[in-house]
């Protein structure tokens, strides 16, 4: 692919960052009726209204107004007709910490500036530290947010994010430092002509400035995104086109230098996605560890990104041995972006019995490996998911829905109890 058709690709992510989760909020429900109790709950949908009934005693009742006829994938009639729901409740993230060494459950989320944190239903969720012990900010660290001019840094959106985290004492993943997409136009405009030397000081000086500047805020940082190809060769991102396969190594070393500079504890990621099982990506990434740890450059851990797709995740020995590879190398291992979609909607009821299946075979891949720090969901909500805008067709990932659309009480799915069960089956 050209430097140029990648420099388009960057610009094309910004509408989907911002229209995404305001369309979401645009779907909201048609005439939705809900009625929850602490058991055992059925869910039933048909394209124009939504009931949910509840074996136990009634606890809340919401009726939303109808809306606009506009509609989206979060509208309700992608929900399956019948959903089993959890029955689990100890809590992701307090399950997670009661393994030895601890584990941590976090969710990334797209605050601020969408309508997620405008929705009391899923604020209160994300608040629920039983549940979520770390988050990960979907959009608003990237270079785009971060560096919208050269040289000319925006920190509010990341400092509010941090803020909201550490309100609640979670910890948090910074992503990310170095990735081919959501980049400034002013980077991707393609009538700058970049040199190797000039690109390089770009970078090195959104790394350092970034790294300095938030600190040991961030528990984590992913210091580049998605560096191969399915294959294992190269992604022919602007930084590797103008700069070369050195690009790779400058960047950890310049953000090595900083968090020597100012003394941090904040660990360095490699994160990635189809690296979750044994191939030749898995093996291009663990190469590119060995390149790093041979030039004496830090790398504490590899990110296995984990989107997934229903009775298709690899299996959980697989999951194991591939990240047996990582931390054999010495580094530890995160699932770092957990969602697990319906490549069909609405899904099948088996689909959602194989769903709990799957988030419980990565879930318990990572407690029974001792370097794997813990799992991160990209997102816990079908209502603000990335699925569908990236899969058109595809979603149902998350481990909660809205059946009444955005601001009404969310359902945790049975896949949740997938996520104890995977965190409790752990040696
Ligand atoms: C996604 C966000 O969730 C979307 O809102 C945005 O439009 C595109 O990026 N791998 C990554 C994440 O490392 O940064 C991506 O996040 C999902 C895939």
């Amino acid at each position: 692919m050209s430097v140029r058709s990648l420099l388009t690709l960057g610009l094309a992510a910004l509408p989907a960052v911002l229209g995404s989760p305001l369309e979401a909020r645009a779907a909201a429900a048609k005439t939705t009726t809900v009625t929850a109790s602490a058991s055992t709950v059925t869910v039933t949908a048909s394209a124009s209204t939504v009931t949910v009934t509840a074996s136990g005693s009634a606890c809340g009742s919401i009726t939303s107004a109808p809306s606009s006829s506009h509609t989206t994938s979060t509208s309700v009639n992608t929900n399956p007709t019948t959903t089993e729901t959890a029955t689990q409740t100890i809590g992701f993230n307090k399950a997670a910490k009661s393994l030895s060494p601890k584990r941590y459950f976090g969710t990334a989320a797209d605050i601020p500036g969408t309508g997620e944190n405008q929705d009391p239903y899923y604020m209160a969720e994300l608040n629920n530290t039983k549940d979520f012990g770390q988050l990960t900010p979907a959009n608003i660290m990237k270079w785009y947010a971060t560096e919208p001019e050269q040289g000319v840094f925006n920190y509010t959106g990341g400092n509010d994010f941090l803020a909201l985290a550490e309100a609640n004492g979670q910890i948090v993943r910074c992503h990310n430092l170095v990735w081919y997409n959501q980049l400034p136009y002013w980077l991707t405009n393609p009538t700058t002509n970049w040199t190797a030397a000039t690109l390089t000081a770009v970078m090195e000086n959104h790394i350092t400035n970034l790294i300095e500047y938030w600190g040991d805020r961030c528990y984590a940082w992913d210091v580049v995104n998605e560096a191969l190809n399915d294959d294992g060769s190269w992604r022919e991102t602007i930084f590797y086109e103008v700069i070369g396969p050195s690009y790779f190594d400058i960047a950890y070393k310049t953000a090595q230098a900083a968090v020597k500079a100012k003394g941090l504890k904040v660990k360095l990621y490699y994160n990635d996605y189809n690296i979750e099982y044994p191939g030749n990506k898995s093996t291009a990434a663990q190469n590119l560890v060995k390149g790093l740890q041979s030039q004496k450059i830090k790398i504490d851990g590899v990110g296995l990104q984990s989107h997934f797709i229903i009775g298709e995740t690899p299996s959980q020995a697989t999951q194991e041995s591939n990240m047996a590879a990582f931390t054999g190398l010495g580094v530890d291992v995160a699932v770092t972006e957990l969602d697990v979609r319906s490549p069909n909607l609405p899904p099948t009821a088996a689909q959602e019995t194989q769903q709990k299946a799957d988030y419980q075979s990565t879930v318990g891949a990572c407690a029974n490996t001792q370097r794997c720090v813990g799992v991160t969901v990209w997102d816990f909500d079908d209502t603000y998911s990335w699925i569908p805008s990236t899969f058109p067709g595809q979603g149902y990932g998350d481990l909660f829905f809205q059946p009444g659309g955005p601001d009404t009480p969310l359902v945790k799915k049975v896949a949740a109890d997938g996520v104890i069960a995977g965190w409790e089956s752990g040696t």
